[in-house]
């Protein structure tokens, strides 16, 4: 497969060979092994630490960026030019793009027609698979291994891809128990749980953590579609009192940004892992760099 679209893209060779290398990349350091590599960071929607993330990974690998930011729409225009077409037309001169839009077909359709790699960097509510590596990176700096885990994911399930994609990724791994929490509707779509050899995942509303290596805080974004009640917001919030219930060892992770869904006071507990987490995105950012960047040029795919 050219590029990253989706987690269920990749098998567990794949992915362990990425944490490995992110784990070389932290601890016996990395060379210039992008050099001369140009990559584009086009991102058709909001994000702080996926752009700069790719961006920085990218500089400390030797390579240089361009950073396009949403469609170009002047006066003269009758409407935003197509993102199909300016991912087209960019793609000719660059070795990778890191691709964020609000339409979950794009990436996929875009890389249908170009032949450098699409790395997805989020299409719409579907998937976010460089954020799920970090994530399950993290899991595996902090815990040692993902095969066994416990991990509590917490939010809106519906419109937060990365859980999307990080129920993906814990699937390829051995005993692995989840438990998606979420507010009344917005439970996890069956067909991202659908095909996958997780022995154990289980639905609820409510927030039970006792049981679990990490909670994962997916995210209730405000004024979207599917706002939540206050009630629910307050009940399904990670704080102070929330982790008397966890086990000492219990770990909070979140993909970032946050609104209220950690409480504040969370941050100096040792139960707080995500800024850590995010901290430990820029090797996993190299590492997907090196794996996709550095393979060059391969024919086209279907669009199918
Ligand atoms: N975690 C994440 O995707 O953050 P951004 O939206 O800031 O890129």
């Amino acid at each position: 497969m050219r590029g990253l679209m989706a987690t269920h893209d990749l098998d567990r060779a794949t992915i362990d060979r990425l944490l490995d290398r992110a784990d070389h990349f932290a601890h016996r350091g990395y060379g210039q092994l992008l050099a001369g590599s140009v990559v584009g960071l086009l991102f058709y929607s909001d994000s702080l630490r996926t752009r700069v993330g790719f961006e920085v990974a990218a500089a400390r690998l030797g390579a240089r960026t361009f950073v396009v930011l949403g469609a170009r729409h002047t006066p003269v225009m009758a409407a935003a030019e197509s993102a199909l077409d300016a991912v087209r037309s960019i793609a000719g001169w660059c070795d990778a793009i890191c691709l964020r839009h609000p339409d979950a077909t794009v990436p996929r359709a875009v890389a249908g027609l170009v032949d450098i790699p699409i790395i997805n960097c989020g299409n719409g509510e579907d998937e976010h698979p460089t954020q799920a590596l970090i994530d399950i990176y993290a899991m595996r700096c902090l815990r040692g291994s993902i095969d066994g885990v416990r991990v509590a994911i917490v939010g809106d399930l519906v419109g937060m891809r990365a859980a999307h994609s990080l129920v993906g990724l814990l699937s390829r791994y051995r005993d692995v128990f989840i438990r998606c929490i979420a507010p009344p509707g917005l439970a996890m779509p069956p067909q991202y749980l659908a095909d996958l050899d997780v022995r154990d995942v289980e639905e609820s509303t409510d927030l039970k953590i006792d049981d679990v290596d990490f909670v994962y805080v997916a995210g209730l974004p405000r004024h979207t579609q599917a706002d939540v009640s206050d009630e629910d917001r307050a009940r399904l919030s990670i704080t102070r009192d929330v982790l008397r219930q966890a086990r000492p060892s219990m770990r909070v992770l979140c993909p970032l940004p946050r609104i209220d869904e950690i409480a504040a006071d969370v941050d100096p507990t040792p139960a707080a892992a995500y800024f850590e987490q995010s901290r430990l995105g820029l090797w996993m950012r190299m590492a997907i760099l090196v794996e996709w960047v550095s393979r060059g040029p391969q024919p086209p795919v279907s669009a199918n």
